[in-house]
């Protein structure tokens, strides 16, 4: 009934270069551009935190990340794109998974662990140079991923193990305090290349051997220059396995174009030639969106407002959902009643809709509590398909859709609203 969920973050801790587009910008705005889907982008600032104690840097790299996926083609009405820092729920949320996660668990995460490894390797203490933010590195992604119960996190195979912790503490939570949290899915894209960089080794900052995506047409053409080739000379034909030029271009190239680099490859093209081809496959892509990446790395503020606004969209979500995961872990007001609907974590406990016909031969449906009370009402269908419809808004968009619905529903008197919104939201956050 709810559409599945896509979620994935960023960290603002760079220049997007080549490798960043190839394997995640590219494929994923492409996804965001399929029907039936719901996707979430953010930018991990708070992660970048753990490994950049440069404020510049990372509101610079902030910026030119924002820029480079608006450049390519992700949609901020269509998608929820947001700058994880604006969702003060997340740190919150944060601290409550932190209580459910076992310390062991965190031990074992690749990242603290190499951190550990390292150390030790050098004699040090293992714990040398290791923050807590590092340790705590699962538990903070852990809290992106659930709180907005994504079904699916696309991501590298590196990051596999954070989300098999992300399902362990949806699990645990779930185990105490009821049904709250979807158990995400890591969602490998088999298909998107890992790109080499200069040096043939995979593409990275840590490698220092990118080229920005955006760089200008001049630097790009140097950069290009600079890809590790071997010493065969012009004529000499030359292998595409293993050749870092030949990845990259097949990275950008329709299989026809790679099948006559191919043949170039086999026929002994110079290197020199090679890499002008190489140049002009990417310039020819990346030069249409330079000017445009370039407008909106002149006026951020114009980027400022769009994250505001996803943060809009994001907390309409999260701050019900934070409510509702506070009063279920006991953070209650004190006069609360224990017992109160919205801790009730068994199924069944939730509002329900129930579609019914009247008399007078018309289609109504109402919102009603477990013990019958009558939440939300609505006005006449004449068709129950349409009424059924209005039902799937509601169950799948919560509180969101009661705006855009207004027309068929009953108006809400104002000291029931909150329990509307809670009810709908419920319903929204409950697990498909
Ligand atoms: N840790 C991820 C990375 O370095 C970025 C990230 C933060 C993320 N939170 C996330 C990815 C939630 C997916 C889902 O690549």
């Amino acid at each position: 009934m709810r559409p599945t969920r896509f979620l994935t973050g960023i960290t603002t801790s760079g220049t997007p270069h080549l490798g960043n587009y190839v394997g995640s910008i590219r494929p994923a705005v492409r996804e965001s551009q399929a029907q039936g889907v719901e996707s979430f982008y953010f930018l991990a600032d708070y992660h970048a935190l753990i490994k950049i104690d440069d404020p510049a840097r990372i509101q610079r790299s902030t910026l030119e990340i924002a820029a480079s996926w608006l450049t390519a083609g992700l949609d901020p009405e269509r998608v929820t794109f947001y700058r994880q820092s604006d969702i003060p729920e997340i740190p919150e949320l944060t601290w409550l998974l932190t209580c459910v996660t076992g310390k062991g668990l965190l031990n074992r995460a690749h990242a603290y662990k190499a951190s550990v490894d390292k150390n030790a390797a050098a004699g040090l203490d293992p714990d040398s140079d290791v923050t807590a933010g590092l340790f705590m590195y699962p538990v903070l992604m852990g809290a992106d991923i659930l709180m907005f119960n994504a079904h699916r996190v696309p991501v590298g195979r590196d990051q596999i193990q954070h989300i098999e912790m992300a399902r362990d503490m949806a699990n645990s939570f779930n185990h105490r305090y009821g049904e709250h949290f979807v158990a995400p899915q890591a969602q490998i894209e088999e298909t998107v290349a890992t790109l080499p960089g200069l040096d043939g080794r995979k593409m990275s900052k840590s490698y220092d051997n990118t080229i920005p995506l955006f760089a200008s047409s001049e630097q790009l053409r140097k950069l290009i220059a600079g890809v590790k080739t071997d010493s065969r000379q012009p004529g000499e034909p030359k292998e595409t396995e293993g050749s870092a030029l030949f990845q990259i271009y097949q990275a950008f190239a329709s299989p026809s174009e790679t099948q006559a680099m191919q043949e170039a490859y086999a026929q002994g093209i110079s290197w020199g030639d090679a890499k002008h081809l190489l140049f002009e496959r990417i310039d020819r892509e990346v030069a249409p969106m330079r000017a445009t990446y370039q407008a909106l790395m002149d006026d951020p503020a114009r980027i400022e407002a769009a994250l505001r606004k996803g943060a809009d969209k994001a907390r309409a979500i999260a701050t019900p959902f934070m409510a509702r995961l506070r009063h279920a872990v006991g953070l209650r007001n004190l006069t609360s009643g224990s017992a109160d609907t919205l801790s009730e974590p068994r199924k069944g406990a939730t509002a329900s809709f129930k579609q019914y016909r009247e008399k007078d031969g018309k289609f109504y449906f109402k919102l009603v509590e477990p013990h019958g009370d009558v939440l939300l009402q609505s006005l006449a269908f004449d068709s129950p398909r349409v009424a059924g419809q209005a039902i799937s808004t509601l169950q799948s968009q919560g509180a969101d859709a009661l705006a855009d619905l207004s027309l068929v529903l009953q108006a809400i008197p104002p000291e029931r609203l909150a329990s509307v919104h809670r009810a709908l939201n419920a319903l929204a956050q409950a697990p498909a």
